[in-house]
Formats: structure tokens, sequence, C-alpha cells
């Protein structure tokens, strides 16, 4: 199979003359251009591409080519999507990436190999994050558990886009710090979840006019993982009346559900002039709820001649008992993939 590459727009053309050919490192070289290759360049050094088993025939500069392809010919390469995390999401993305033609899989990297060896081919696992641009991702994907964006976000940020899957991990103002600072090469996306309204909310924030955003989560308690004192005060409550577990902010809230409240870290992010101090979390446990996962969401604006501007919304999300994640929210979490990506440096909302 012939290899090429191109420097957009369209002046430059190599190709590449490695044998055997190497899809899996390097799937961007595998396109066959719809137009002529005027001609043949030899090739001198893998080094650009930092990829130690890839042992022929690759221009110096030649990662400045292949991001360039992806810029002026998104249609031509599938976006590769690395997996951080093999739990109920990581298992359902993986399998919607394989299915996606827009979508390629590029690895998949779980805390116990040995759940992934059982579902995927040995070319898609990745044994050491540390080794991760090995893959060539484009958007890394993060769906294990917050403390992964402190140790490996950073890092991510220096090989791919990244999409925090859990995004209560920036609550910590020192991880936010260090993903905002990170995210000056490459773009940090935040799902928005169940957070509705993102892009409004955003608008407010941006004029100052976002006054107060309340965030209320009511769910059964067994849909709950919590920590601490709320832990035991779900675990207490046996009476059918709903009891509210904690009032107040975001900031204190994240780490005691860090599970259930990335909707409200991605609230607090969108709603910037107020933050995660500013942002107010509200957890109710309704033993009668038995089918759904509701989030209100309350905007409050400026007052004008003794008029409150206000907007709510309730969103109603079908899920079982138990269940930690909505149904709906698998599919908006899929969009959310499909949609990060490719806006240069900066915090993104998918
Ligand atoms: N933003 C959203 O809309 C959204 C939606 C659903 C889930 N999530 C988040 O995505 C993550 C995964 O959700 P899930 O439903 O697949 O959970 P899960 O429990 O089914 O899977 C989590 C996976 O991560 C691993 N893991 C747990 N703690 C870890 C740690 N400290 N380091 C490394 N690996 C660890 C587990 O072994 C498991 O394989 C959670 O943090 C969850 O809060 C976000």
């Amino acid at each position: 199979m012939d290899h090429f590459a191109c420097l957009a727009p369209m002046t430059l053309f190599a190709r590449c003359l490695s044998t055997p050919p190497v899809p899996c490192l390097l799937p961007h070289l595998t396109l066959v251009l719809p137009f002529p290759v005027p001609h043949h360049v030899s090739v001198t050094s893998s080094s650009a591409l930092k990829l130690p088993t890839f042992d022929a025939c690759v221009l110096p500069g030649v990662t400045t080519v292949l991001l360039l392809i992806r810029r002026h010919h998104p249609e031509m390469a599938p976006k590769r999507i690395g997996i951080v995390g093999y739990g109920h999401l990581g298992k359902y993305l993986a399998e919607k990436v394989k299915e996606s033609p827009d979508l390629e899989l590029a690895f998949v990297w779980n805390r116990t190999t040995s759940l992934v060896e059982n579902d995927l081919e040995d070319k898609y696992i990745c044994r050491d994050l540390e080794n991760c641009s090995m893959f060539s991702p484009d958007l890394i994907v993060e769906v294990a558990h917050p403390a992964i964006s402190k140790k490996f976000g950073p890092m991510f940020l220096e090989v791919a886009d990244y999409l925090i899957g859990s995004p209560t991990a920036l609550a910590s103002q020192e991880v936010e710090t260090s993903l905002r600072d990170a995210a000056a090469m490459q773009g940090l996306y935040i799902p928005a979840g169940a957070f509705w309204g993102t892009e409004d909310i955003m608008k407010m924030a941006d004029e100052g006019t976002l006054k107060d955003l309340k965030v209320t989560m009511i769910k059964h308690p067994s849909c709950f993982k919590l920590q601490g004192e709320l832990y035991s005060k779900n675990e207490q409550i046996c009476e059918e009346t709903a009891v509210t577990l904690y009032e107040g902010s975001v900031r204190t809230l994240c780490p005691l559900a860090p599970n259930n409240v990335n909707t409200m870290a991605a609230a607090a992010m969108a709603a910037h002039n107020l933050g995660f101090d500013g942002v107010q979390g509200c957890l109710i446990a309704d033993p009668q709820l038995r089918e759904w996962h509701i989030v209100e969401i309350e905007v409050t604006g400026p007052e004008i001649a003794g008029r409150k501007f206000s907007v709510k919304t309730t969103r109603q999300n079908p899920a079982n008992l138990r269940a930690v994640t909505g149904t709906a929210t698998y599919a908006s979490f899929l969009s959310s993939v499909k949609r990060a990506g490719g806006k240069g440096p900066g915090v993104h909302f998918c």
C-alpha cells in the first residue's frame, strides 16, 4: 500500500516508502489522495514523529504536514479517539467509536488491563498512559475518575485535544489552573452532560449579567455514589420522603459526589463569572423517584425596573434504580465526543 502525506494547500506532496506499511501507528499516512501526486520525495527520518517503532520513511517536519491534512481535508481522516477508562461509559464509547465512520479507535486504557484484553484486539490496548502518544490520538477522552486529570491531564494536552469526562476534577483550583495553562496548545473540552443551555449561560457570564445559578439534582437514593457525610446521610434514608442531602457551593460538593455532579461542574465552568464557589448545587434523594434522574437549572439575571430576569429548566432523564448515569446521558456523551476537537487552544464546551 502506498502512503502519502500532503502539505495543504496541496503544494507539497511526500510519498512515504515504508515497508511494511504501518497503518495502525500512522493511519494518517494511509490516505489515498483524490488527486495526482506530482513527484516522489526521498525520506530521511522518523524523528519528527517520536515513534521509536516506526522504522523508516517520514519526511522531517511531517508532524506539521499531518495536522494540516486534517485542517484542510477533515473528510479524509477520521478522528482518532483514545479512551481512558473502560467502565460502563468507556465500553459504550469504544463500541460506538468503532461503529462510527467519522471516528477511529486509537487506544483504550484501563486501570485493570485484563478487562480490556477480553474485549479488544491488542493493537487498541494502551498499557501505560505515559506512552499514549504512540497511538497518535486526536482526542483523548477520560471516562475513569477525576484523579486521572490531576495526574495525566497536562500530559494529555501535550499529545492531543482532551475531553474531560469527569469535570468534577476542576473543583480543585490547582487542577483547573494546570489544565487551563496546558490548554495553550490544544483544546480542553467539557461535555455539557445534563446541563441544558450552556451557550446561553456562557453568554450571560461573558456579559457579567449572570447573577445566580443553581443546579438541583433529584435521584433515587440508590443512584447516588457519595463520599463522607453525604454517604452516611443517604444510607440512613428509610422513609418514602425526599431528603435534601446537600445545598451549597459546587466547589465543596464535587469531592463529596465526584461521580454524580459532573453536570454541576460543567455549569461552574460555563458560569465562569460565578465559578465553583458562586454556582450553587443541591442534591435531593427521593425514594419515590424510581425511574428518572431529574436536573433543574435556575438562572437569575439582572433586575430591570424591579423585575428579575430568570429561566428555569427541568430535565427528566429515564434511569433505572442504582444507575449512576441516566440512559440519555450515554448518547449525549457520544455526541460530545463527536463535537469535540479541532477548535484550537482554550476551554470549549461540547
Ligand atoms: N460528564 C458526563 O456527562 C459523564 C457521564 C457519565 C459518567 N461520567 C464520568 O465518567 C467516569 C466513568 O463513568 P462510568 O459510568 O463508566 O463509571 P464506571 O465505574 O462504570 O467505570 C469507571 C472505570 O474507571 C476505573 N477507575 C475508577 N477509579 C479509578 C482511578 N482512580 N484511576 C483509574 N481508573 C479508575 C474503574 O476501574 C472503571 O474501569 C466517572 O468519573 C463518571 O463520573 C461523566
